[in-house]
């Protein structure tokens, strides 16, 4: 069974574990950077855990009422069975409890899964910020709102 709880800073060895299976991929922050996360009071991160082994887990910042998706990171040998989508479903029970109207997330133009997995949950397209990502890259900007 996947359970998704609210994370502590206990998980920050294995948070950052998942999140360099795809530091090639995706800009990590590292321990100092969920560090302060954690002390932040407008950021949030949420775990899944199967069998009490952490599988993935979600950062979002409440900014009034909205919502930005900073992270969403399901380790390798996890992909494809739904985790990422009961993380963002978890958002979306958390905005409806507390009245958020928008959620927004920028992502890679090249990350075909992430924005497949948007989509899949009816965020789109409402900008484009032409060669954000290493002057390469153009970043995606997407919303939903609610
Ligand atoms: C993107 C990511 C979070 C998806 O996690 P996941 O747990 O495998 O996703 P789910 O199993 O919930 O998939 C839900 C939907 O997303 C889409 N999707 C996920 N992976 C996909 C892939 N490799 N190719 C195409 N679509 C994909 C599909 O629409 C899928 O629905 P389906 O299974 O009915 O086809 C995961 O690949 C990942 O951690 N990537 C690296 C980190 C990253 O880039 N995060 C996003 C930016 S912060």
């Amino acid at each position: 069974m996947i359970v998704i709880r609210e994370a502590t800073v206990k998980d920050i060895d294995k948070i950052i574990l998942i999140e360099s299976e795809w530091k090639n991929y995706y800009s990590c922050w590292g321990r100092d950077g969920f560090i302060k996360e954690f002390e932040k009071e407008n950021s949030y991160t949420f775990v899944a855990e199967i069998e009490y082994e952490i599988c993935g887990f979600i950062n979002f910042w409440v900014i009034f009422n909205e919502i930005e998706i900073n992270s969403l990171v399901v380790s390798k040998k996890f992909i494809r069975r739904g985790i990422a989508s009961l993380l963002l479903s978890k958002v979306f029970e958390f905005s409806k409890k507390f009245n958020i109207k928008r959620l927004i997330l920028e992502v890679n133009e090249n990350n075909v899964a992430a924005i497949k997995l948007y989509e899949k949950y009816g965020f789109s397209i409402y900008n484009i910020r032409k060669k954000y990502y290493d002057f390469k890259y153009d970043a995606i900007m997407m919303e939903r709102f609610l």
